[in-house]
């Protein structure tokens, strides 16, 4: 009886000092003091010693106790802004104090429109991150340079921020890393040229930044590849894309990447022909509108053409739409406006549904939806 009270004692002794360690409770404490969140509360939970359990957004390892995660997402369906009938809004900056937080896995801190500063350079000692996901905040400063050390990252989204200087090179010795999001934000400087051995990527999407340069080759060797959305909105930079660049013909190919499903080359400078490929490939989502494009909208449409977009507009395309467009499984939404073509739109069931706006402004096309074409 009495070894049974002294043993879980001893139990309750060990589980308390193992739960939520005073370092972890520390650095939780100067992370959340670092942050003004005035509307929902969500910070309320954290009080007592026990950070594990019913701190809002925390989580811990189950074996080692420490803090694992921080999910803290500003718009979502927790009852908590149901009750406020608002999104988040926190202001502040991301103390340095999470970098104590030595097994943290993942730190999201998404969509709260208002924190600012950098992002804490030391991060890049957590080497068990998987998830860093800031997206939709003020974060500014650059992302740190040595962020290639995070060696189990997946995830790395700063999306919808101020994050201004370059891609560190580092970067790129991300070997897990499958989810790239940088869009809207400053950066500026190239692609790294080896940018292809982030080997894992599914997602690159990087549009919206004032990146230069050329769109690295190295991509090609990226078969994992399902949305690209290297589109530059920003009229001081350029890109030059060529994958499998054929000198000779002037032209550019895209590798029948069997998962692409996003292709988002809008706003660069790609010149040459569309490749015929592009027509029956995987690629759902294709926008290469704002480029310059030549030729013709090659032939090859055919029962494997599903688009829930081809935006093809603002190019020098020139000739007749393909006849074979009417046998497209589906077109979603087409703009092939802002070109040069000529000739009758084709008709068919995936042009029944579309208006005179995906094919106003070319030279010459007539027929429905625009005016009827005069009989010769
Ligand atoms: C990438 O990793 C290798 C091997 O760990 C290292 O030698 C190299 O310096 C790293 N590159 C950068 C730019 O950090
Ligand atoms: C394609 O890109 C252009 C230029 O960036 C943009 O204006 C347009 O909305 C995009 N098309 C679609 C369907 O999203």
């Amino acid at each position: 009886m009495k070894l049974n009270v002294v043993v879980s004692l001893l139990l309750l002794l060990i589980s308390t000092a193992t739960c939520c360690p005073p370092s972890d409770l520390r650095a939780l404490l100067a992370f959340r003091s670092a942050l003004h969140e005035p509307y929902l509360g969500i910070f309320n939970s954290w009080t007592g010693q026990d950070c594990c359990h019913n701190w809002y957004g925390v989580s811990c390892d189950a074996v080692t106790h420490r803090v694992a995660d921080i999910n803290l997402r500003g718009e979502s369906e927790d009852p908590i802004f149901e009750r406020a009938h608002r999104t988040g809004y926190i202001t502040g900056r991301i103390s340095p104090a999470i970098c104590d937080l030595a097994r943290l896995s993942a730190l999201t801190i998404a969509d709260w429109k208002g924190i600012s500063g950098d992002i804490p350079k030391c991060i890049t000692r957590l080497s068990f991150l998987r998830t860093i996901d800031l997206i939709g905040n003020q974060i500014s400063g650059e992302i740190p340079n040595d962020i290639g050390r995070l060696n189990r990252l997946a995830v790395l989204n700063v999306a919808d921020n101020r994050i201004s200087g370059s891609i560190p090179k580092s970067l790129t010795n991300l070997s897990s890393l499958m989810h790239l999001d940088l869009r809207n934000n400053l950066i500026t400087g190239l692609i790294p040229t080896d940018f292809g051995r982030l080997t894992m990527l599914s997602r690159a999407l990087l549009s919206g930044n004032r990146i230069t340069g050329r769109i690295p080759e190295s991509l090609t060797k990226i078969y994992r590849l399902a949305d690209v959305d290297l589109s530059i909105r920003s009229s001081i930079s350029y890109i030059s894309f060529y994958i499998n660049y054929a000198p000779t013909k002037k032209t550019f190919y895209i590798r029948p990447w069997s998962v692409l499903a996003t292709l988002n080359l809008d706003g660069n400078k790609i010149s040459g022909e569309i490749p015929q490929t592009l027509m029956t490939s995987s690629v759902m989502n294709l926008n290469l509108s704002r480029n310059l494009l030549q030729g013709k909208i090659p032939e090859g449409f055919g029962p494997r053409s599903y688009f829930t977009v081809l935006d093809l507009s603002y190019n020098n395309l020139k000739g007749p739409i393909p006849s074979s467009i009417s046998g497209a499984s589906f077109i979603g939404h087409l703009d092939i406006s802002h070109n040069h073509l000529c000739g009758k739109i084709p008709v068919g069931s995936p042009f029944d549904h579309l208006e005179a706006a995906s094919f106003m402004f070319n030279d010459c096309l007539c027929g429905k939806p625009l005016r009827a074409c005069l009989k010769h």
